[in-house]
């Protein structure tokens, strides 16, 4: 993918900027080795529940699918969450720390001069409080989230969103995304899309939808 000079670059947040992983550590004091596996059901369900909320247009907001999902899979693994616990796990979720590449990174193309806004689920001040904890704000211009429009994504309506928030046409965004149903989300509406594959387990939803671009981490936007 050859970037132009007026692309603007549009993160998603959870899973891309920061690591929903980060709570595998406290998760691990509340269920032990079933931290991991945890933190993944926890996700998983979050995701499933913002999705569901978006098709039976019965919003609400992303921390508090988060809220619902994390008693959810309390249940479902046998866990009584204390109220502490409940309260730490939900506040250490608002602190997710950013993968280590993103701060070199955005630094580099903000350097480049390149426009960089984040697009999340998360409500602006939500992502925002987020992204300072995790020190990468300064890099990025903006922050957009589909709480603006009270949908989630990949209602094609967030990404027409996103379109009108940066003021530009959707072959000149490049949406940024490890979240395989956000990349295909993207380009379902018309914008640019590169996927963010961290590890070699990540596989792309089999839609016959291509990414304009795959990277193993945010650096190799550098220059691009
Ligand atoms: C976000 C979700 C997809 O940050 O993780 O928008």
């Amino acid at each position: 993918m050859t970037l132009a000079a007026h692309d603007v670059l549009a993160f998603d947040v959870y899973g891309t900027l920061v690591d929903t992983g980060g709570v595998v550590d406290r998760l691990t004091a509340v269920v032990g080795d079933r931290a991991g596996a945890f933190s993944d059901a926890w996700r998983q369900q979050q995701l499933g529940y913002s999705w569901r909320r978006a098709l039976m247009r019965d919003y609400v907001d992303f921390g508090t699918c988060t809220a619902q999902a994390l008693d959810h899979t309390a249940a479902v693994f046998g866990t009584t969450l204390g109220e502490e616990d409940r309260s730490n796990l939900l506040a250490t979720y608002r602190r997710l720390p950013a993968f280590p590449d993103v701060a070199p990174a955005l630094a580099r193309l903000a350097g480049e001069g390149r426009r960089t806004v984040a697009f999340s689920n998360g409500p602006v001040a939500a992502a925002d409080e987020l992204l300072v904890a995790a020190g990468v704000r300064d890099h990025l211009s903006d922050v957009v989230s589909t709480d603006e429009i009270r949908s989630f994504k990949p209602d094609p309506a967030v990404y027409h969103h996103l379109l009108e928030r940066v003021a530009t046409v959707a072959d000149r965004v490049v949406l940024v995304s490890s979240n395989s149903f956000d990349v295909l989300g993207a380009k379902r509406a018309g914008l640019q899309a590169a996927w963010v594959r961290r590890t070699e387990a990540a596989v792309l939803d089999p839609w016959g939808v291509a990414p304009d671009a795959t990277v193993t981490d945010l650096t190799q936007l550098v220059g691009a």
